[in-house]
């Protein structure tokens, strides 16, 4: 199966759990677009009635819309009934890396603002320890972003300016994002999101720890679940 299909398995799963009636939290990413189109797919059948949605990204605003969903901020709709969405890295306890698709402050909102979260991913995400399979993003205000660069290499990572200097990548909230490479991992994901949190100048950081409910991981020789 490619990897397109077992994203698309993972996710179909997920819905499975959406029932009408329902205020929905839509992720952003290209798992997380098979959600937004499952979802849209069954309200144009009608087989899932009376939803509102609330969208991580503009893109995935865009996308619902194509399909009618109807849709909600997240300050008219506080609190969040079903959240679905991709990861990068997912860990045995759970704790997920997100933010390689950029839209982690969006995410973090509307996730922890929901009753459940469902993660769905291919069988390229568990690792053993968050950290080794790709960078954390970190997204920090235009304003100072050098002295925050700086700031983190004291962490002991390799921050990324995203999309380069010459044109760095901005964020849905106009902000830029430092990917930082942990050479062995992230010793202490609880330590280093408090580190993260206290300073200032840093918006969000990819760490989402302690908030997916269940991870479906979609491999080539079936279904797993993480609960
Ligand atoms: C978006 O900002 C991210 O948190 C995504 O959920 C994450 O990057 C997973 O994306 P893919 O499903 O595209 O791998």
């Amino acid at each position: 199966m490619s990897i397109e299909n077992l994203k698309k398995t993972a996710a179909e799963k997920a819905v499975e759990q959406v029932e009408s009636g329902m205020v929905l939290g839509l992720g952003h990413g290209s798992t997380a677009r098979y959600v937004v189109a499952k979802i849209g797919e069954l309200w144009q059948a009608g087989t899932l009635t009376d939803i509102v949605a609330v969208p991580t990204s503009q893109a995935t605003a865009a996308q619902a819309q194509e399909y009618g969903i109807p849709l909600a901020a997240l300050d008219e709709q506080p609190v969040i009934d079903l959240a679905i969405d991709g990861a990068d890295e997912v860990d045995p306890q759970l704790n997920l890396i997100k933010g390689l698709g950029g839209a982690l402050l969006r995410e973090k909102m509307v996730e922890s603002a929901a009753k459940r979260f469902i993660v769905v991913v291919d069988g390229s995400k568990p690792v053993e320890k968050l950290g080794t399979r790709g960078p954390l993003p970190v997204e920090v205000t235009q304003f100072g972003w050098k002295v925050q660069a700086r700031w983190l290499e004291t962490l002991g990572c390799t921050p990324a300016i995203r999309g380069g200097e010459a044109q760095p990548y901005v964020t849905d909230n106009g902000n830029y994002i430092l990917d930082c490479a942990f050479p062995n991992g992230i010793d202490n994901p609880a330590e280093l999101g408090a580190t993260l949190q206290n300073r200032v100048g840093v918006v969000e950081h990819g760490l989402f720890l302690g908030m997916a409910s269940e991870v479906i991981i979609a491999q080539a020789d079936g279904l797993r679940f993480m609960k």
